[in-house]
């Protein structure tokens, strides 16, 4: 709730700042004094450096840094906004005109971005998002297939299923509550967040429909699942999220399945009801039709990959990170482990800022390792 408030009054700020409003000009940078700010900056060399060059990990490089941006940072430290033990100490002695002052002295240095020797690729390799998940699934394409399309009878596909349904599977694995053996081993040290990744990884593959089934009736099985289409849609592809699109599914596996509702072995009282009724010759049948339906491809939200990523920083923090507007920082060659501490810091909303919250609050803890190993490596050339 507090940081929303802050969020909320951080983009006033914003907007204020950028239409030059009365309330922006209270708020406006002090002139510093340049000479003045090279005495104090004698305070801050054991850290950042003689040149405001910092070679400490977790320790920012201020060289050339726009002025604005120190002043409001040291400001933030002073007023408890931004939380650094060892900076508190530090802006505790210092008046707001002493902060003006070392801010202009470390502003009229040379930007960092073009002292420190570019160590990385200018632009982010196209990675393949979804890389990590790929090595977990890797134990499961045996039986599932490299992309989710299973292509043994009996196996269920997991490409294009419902996120929702195929985490709640996963879970009833876990908890022993769906019972197949080899599943529940497969299963067993996953974490929640594996399970999840496992999820939106198969739900995003492009499924295709199983081998055409040997048994059953597809065409009599239009009149037989009339009842199931409330839940499952006319053609398998349902929307709800919970509940299975059984499209294109394996024949095989969706007798089984029924089976298992019926004998207990899946529990589940809306499935057991809603097949109790049928004869075998039926499930066949209904399995055939579902089996030559063609499933369709869902609308999954999938991970940025780091080129994507950079493509959004960069509207704001300019290419590279090489700022040229003084509202937004230079990240171009700092400092590695300051950038992962501050997006952190963004991400979890200790630190708070509208439009870093907003672009940080979606990242994985590997995404903010690539980020900050890639703007830390943009140097000059
Ligand atoms: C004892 C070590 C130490 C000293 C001395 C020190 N700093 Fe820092 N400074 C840090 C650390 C560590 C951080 C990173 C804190 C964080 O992650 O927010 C930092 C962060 C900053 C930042 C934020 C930079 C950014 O990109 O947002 C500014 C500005 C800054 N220091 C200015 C100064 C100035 C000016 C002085 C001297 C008056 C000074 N510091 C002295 C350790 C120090
Ligand atoms: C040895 C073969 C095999 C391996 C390896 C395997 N599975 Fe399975 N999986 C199955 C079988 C068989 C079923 C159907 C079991 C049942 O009836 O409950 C199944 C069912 C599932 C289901 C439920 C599908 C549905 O439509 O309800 C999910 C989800 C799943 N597996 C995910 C995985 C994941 C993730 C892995 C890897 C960590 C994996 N499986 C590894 C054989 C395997
Ligand atoms: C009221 C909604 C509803 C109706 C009606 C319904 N289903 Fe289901 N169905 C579900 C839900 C929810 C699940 C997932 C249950 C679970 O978690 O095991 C499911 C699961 C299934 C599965 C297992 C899919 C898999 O991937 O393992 C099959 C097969 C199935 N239903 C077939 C049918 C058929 C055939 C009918 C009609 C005779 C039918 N369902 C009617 C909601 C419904
Ligand atoms: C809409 C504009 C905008 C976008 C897009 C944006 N930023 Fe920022 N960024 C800012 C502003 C404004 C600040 C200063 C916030 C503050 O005062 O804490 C900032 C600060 C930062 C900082 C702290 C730098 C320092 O020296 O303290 C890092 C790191 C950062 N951004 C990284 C990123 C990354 C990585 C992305 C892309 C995922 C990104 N930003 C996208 C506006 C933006």
């Amino acid at each position: 709730m507090r940081h929303t408030v802050k969020a909320i009054t951080a983009v006033g700020f914003f907007f204020a700042a950028t239409t030059g409003s009365a309330w922006a000009q209270e708020t406006a940078p002090l002139a510093g004094d340049i000479k003045a700010g090279k005495e104090t900056a004698g305070i801050c060399a054991s850290c950042h450096g003689a040149e405001g060059i910092s070679d400490q990990p977790g320790v920012p490089h201020l060289s050339g840094q726009y002025a604005s941006y120190i002043q409001a940072g040291l400001m933030s430290y002073k007023e408890g906004h931004r939380k650094s033990t060892r900076m508190a100490e530090i802006v505790a002695s210092l008046s707001k005109q002493d902060i003006a002052n070392v801010a202009a002295y470390y502003g009229s240095l040379k930007p960092f971005d073009q002292v420190v020797k570019r160590t990385g690729a200018t632009s982010p390799a196209e990675e393949d998002p979804f890389a990590e998940i790929r090595a977990d699934a890797e134990e499961c394409a045996a039986c599932h297939g490299d992309d989710g399309n299973a292509d043994t009878p009996g196996m269920p596909s997991l490409a294009g299923q419902h996120v929702s349904y195929l985490i709640n599977a996963l879970k009833q694995y876990q908890e022993g509550l769906r019972k197949d053996e080899d599943m529940q081993t497969f299963v067993e040290g996953l974490t929640k967040s594996d399970l999840e990744d496992l999820a939106y990884f198969y739900a995003a593959m492009e499924p295709k429909r199983a081998e055409p089934p040997t048994e059953g009736d597809a065409i009599a099985g239009l009149a037989i699942t009339a009842p199931c289409s409330g839940c499952h849609a006319d053609d398998g592809n349902n929307k709800d999220p919970k509940t299975p699109r059984l499209a294109g599914l394996d024949a095989e596996y969706l007798v089984a399945a029924a089976e298992g509702y019926r004998s207990g072995g899946r529990d589940h009282d809306v499935m057991r009801e809603a097949l109790a009724s049928m004869r075998e010759s039926d499930i066949k049948d209904m399995a055939a039709f579902y089996a030559t339906k063609e499933p369709k491809a869902l609308p999954v939200r999938k991970p940025l990959s780091l080129a994507e990523w950079v493509e959004k920083c960069d509207r704001c923090h300019n290419a590279g990170g090489h700022s040229t507007d003084p509202r937004f920082p230079i990240l171009a060659g700092q400092n590695e482990a300051y950038l992962v501490n501050a997006l952190k810091r963004y991400h979890g909303g200790e630190r708070e800022n509208s439009m870093m919250y907003a672009m940080s609050f979606l990242m994985a803890e590997s995404d903010i390792a690539k980020l900050a190993a890639y703007y830390a490596g943009q140097g000059a050339d």
